[in-house]
Parts: C-alpha cells; structure tokens; sequence
C-alpha cells in the first residue's frame, strides 16, 4: 500500500498524533509500574489512581471443581443469569439469559437497578425450578470494589456508562441480597463478588494452568494478575496468610487520572472525556476500549470533513451526532479485504454518506487502523508492566472483551507489541478466554462452598 503519509496528507497529520513509538510506550510501562506499587502498598493506596484492589481470590481452579452455580454478570452493555453446571475436568455447560440494561436502569435509582436484578434472577430460577434450592452463585460485577472479603464489596465509583444513584460507598452483594430479601419468593447463597477480569483468569485458568493475567479490552479495560500475598500490604492477613498468591484487581482503566499520561493524550482524548459521564476519570480506558474508541473516530472524522479533506460534498446529520460512530464500525472496516472498501462503504451508508471514492473509504480504513493500533499498543504496555513485575518467563495470558474478540487484528497487534517490548525474553499464550463472567464466577464460587 502506500504511504499514508503522501495518500491523505490531512489525515496523516491528525492520526500522527496518536502513534506510539517504543520509546513512549516504555515510558507507559514505567509509570504503569509505579502506580500499580502505589496502589499495592499500604501507605501510598489512598491517593493511589490504579488501586489494585485484593480480591481475596487465592487460588486458582485445579480442574477438579463440579457441581451447580448460578452466576450473575453486570458490567457491561447486557445483564445475564447463568447457571452453570460444572461437569467435569473439560466440560462446563452454560444455560443463561440475557436482559438489556436500558439507560434509565444505569442512570437511576440504585434501588430499582438491584430490584431489577433480582427480579430477573427469580425468573430464571422459576424457570429451572430452583427458588428453594439455596444454589451458589457467584456475582461478576465490573465495576472498582473495595474488597474486605470475598463476598463484600464496596463500590468505589461507577465508570462506563453506569451512575445509578446510592451505590456509591454500598455493599453491593448487601444491596443484592436485600434486594433478593424484598421479593422474598426464591433463596440463593450469595458466596462471592468478583472482577470480570477475575473471572476471565480463573475461566481460563481451568483449561491453561499457567494462566496468570486475566485482561478484558470491551466496554472498558482493565486487568488482574496473581501477585505475592506477601506484596499485597492492603490485605490484612498479608504477612501471616498460608495462601502464597493473591489475585489483583488493578483497575488500570484509572492509569492516568493524575496526568502521568497526559505526554500521549490528543485533543480528542481529552474531548472525549469532557463528553463523558465521568470527566477526568479513567483516562487509560478512555484511550483503549470499546465504548470511546469509535468516538474517537468519529471526532477526527469530523474535522475533515469541516476540512473538506474527506466526503467532500457530501453532510450527514447523523455523525455530527456523539456516539454514532459505534467501535462496531471500527472492526467492520477493518475486516475488510485487501483493496475492497465494502464494510467501509456499508458503514457510512448507514451513517447517511453515500460513496465509493475509494481514496475516501481507505482513508477512514487508515484512521480506524490507527485508533486501534494505539488502543493495542497501551493494552500491551500494561500487559508487560504485569509480566515485568510478576518476573516470570513462561505464561498465559486470558482475554475477553469485544473489542479482543470481533477485532481482526487486536490479538497480533498485541503479540506484536508485546514482543517488541519484551524483545523475546518471555514466552506468552494470548488466548481468548470463553465466557469469564460466568464460568469464571461459578468456579469462585465451587472454591468458596469447598
Ligand atoms: C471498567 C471497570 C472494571 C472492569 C472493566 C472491564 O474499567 O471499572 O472493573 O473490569 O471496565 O469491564
């Protein structure tokens, strides 16, 4: 292909601005490392940004776990009830439903959001005849907890699209039982709270016994990793626990809330979060997932053509619209074949732009191309940043996120990168971890009832 530089000089100068080079993203990796030990040590985690909250999960799954275990997944665009039934050593079946979390529900009352879930958990449970039967369940809520225990967490503050009101500073596995409590009409044993990215690592833990970083690139992005209990200072047993290992949430959606990723961050970037729910918060995430990668698109889109360096001629009512421009559409274009412009076309056709220019089309290729390339690039620092400081040559790495999964080259952009940073030191597996949320939820929950 050539040079982009020379095919779309505009666009060039724009996207330019959100390339990485290796000595940016070295950089990343070092200040990822010292937020993530401000965040672990006890003194410096009150004003820490990344928390790396304990989430007093201390083992991984042995393969030996079986039995029947509801599973409850909140955090992301959809809310679903799982029963999942662990069979044996590589079979797990997954029965679930899955109910759309409207807008009024993420911005309410957090009351009617709790009465919501529980109302859909009874459902379920009449349908599969189990309202006396007092099932763990495991509740896979992605959202920053302070953990005091495996089945108490208290929410620290909402990110993504969620604000629902007096949550904030609750117990929400109180909030759910009370919730469960009102209706009164079906029983189950609530044991444990969990990460999505928790769930990604113990689901992908069952299958790959070396796995020790749970990642998810969807809606938003964050990780977990085991670490030394040792190392884990807001954990009170920390010195005296038998268990070797703690896994822990970094919540690394925050990297950056202090301005020590401000060298990278674009005038988009910071339009983005002034457009958001939640100004100056989660800067890293904002940079990498799912719910601001399109609008970032649709930002740079929208000064050329105020330029009129793209779809010349031509106005759209609809992209002049905040959210529009769905992250969907990034992994549609991109999935195009070499020299075909059919996804894009089809894209901003539904999006009012009627066109076939070709040098068009591979221009918005090329714009997507490079928030995408950004996105995997930080994903990779901060998987490095954790193979750095867990000091180990040999893992697994477990992913999940729509973002990982529909996008056509998220994974070898990622390989990629990572190599390059770790110049072949390690040797790493990035697999796609299947349905984290719930089997990963219902594999906490087996360690918990043992
Ligand atoms: C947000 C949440 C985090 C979750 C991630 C991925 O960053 O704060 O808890 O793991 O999204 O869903």
């Amino acid at each position: 292909m050539s040079d982009p530089k020379q095919k779309y000089p505009e666009a060039y100068e724009i996207c330019e601005k959100f390339m990485l080079n290796k000595q940016h993203m070295d950089e990343i990796v070092n200040r990822l490392t010292k937020e993530i030990n401000m965040g672990l040590t006890r003194d410096t985690h009150p004003r820490a940004t990344v928390k790396c909250f304990v989430t007093y999960v201390q083992e991984l799954p042995t393969g030996n776990e079986r039995g029947k275990y509801l599973a409850l997944d909140l955090g992301g665009t959809n809310f679903r009830v799982l029963l999942v039934n662990l069979i044996n050593d590589r079979d797990i079946d997954i029965t679930g439903k899955t109910y759309a979390i409207s807008k009024e529900l993420q911005e309410g009352s957090g009351i009617k959001l709790f009465d919501f879930i529980a109302r859909c958990l009874a459902e379920f449970c009449k349908e599969h005849k189990m309202e006396q039967s007092n099932t763990p369940l495991g509740f896979t809520f992605s959202f920053p907890c302070k953990q005091v225990g495996i089945d108490n967490g208290t929410l620290v503050a909402w990110t993504k699209g969620f604000k629902a009101e007096g949550v904030v500073n609750q117990n929400v596995v109180e909030l759910l039982r009370d919730a469960i409590k009102r209706r009164g009409d079906f029983k189950v044993n609530v044991v444990a709270i969990l990460n999505d990215t928790t769930g990604t690592l113990m689901s992908c833990a069952f299958n790959h016994r070396n796995c020790k970083i749970g990642m998810i690139v969807g809606t938003g992005s964050n990780a977990c990793y085991v670490e030394k209990t040792a190392n884990t200072q807001t954990f009170d047993g920390y010195l005296s626990s038998t268990k070797p290992n703690m896994i822990i949430n970094c919540e690394w959606g925050a990297f950056g809330d202090n301005g020590v990723l401000d060298f990278i961050r674009t005038s988009y970037d910071h339009e983005v979060d002034k457009q958001s729910i939640n100004p100056k918060k989660q800067i890293f995430e904002k940079c990498i997932s799912g719910m601001y990668m399109g609008e970032l698109v649709r930002l740079v889109l929208l000064e050329l053509m105020e330029k009129e360096a793209i779809f010349k001629g031509q106005t759209s009512q609809s992209i002049l619209i905040k959210g529009k421009f769905d992250t969907s559409f990034i992994t549609e274009i991109e999935s195009d074949q070499p020299g075909s412009h059919r996804n894009a076309a089809l894209v901003m056709d539904r999006l009012g732009i009627r066109t076939n220019n070709e040098k068009d089309l591979g221009c918005l290729r090329f714009i997507c191309e490079t928030i995408s390339t950004r996105s995997a690039r930080l994903a990779a620092c901060g998987l490095v940043c954790l193979i750095n400081k867990m000091n180990v040559k040999d893992l697994t790495v477990g992913i999940d996120g729509s973002v990982y999964r529909y996008h056509p080259n998220y994974h070898r952009l990622l390989t990629e990168n990572m190599n390059m940073l770790l110049k072949g030191s390690v040797k790493f597996e990035l697999v796609l971890s299947e349905d984290g949320s719930g089997r990963g939820a219902a594999l906490i929950a087996a360690v918990c009832a043992k």
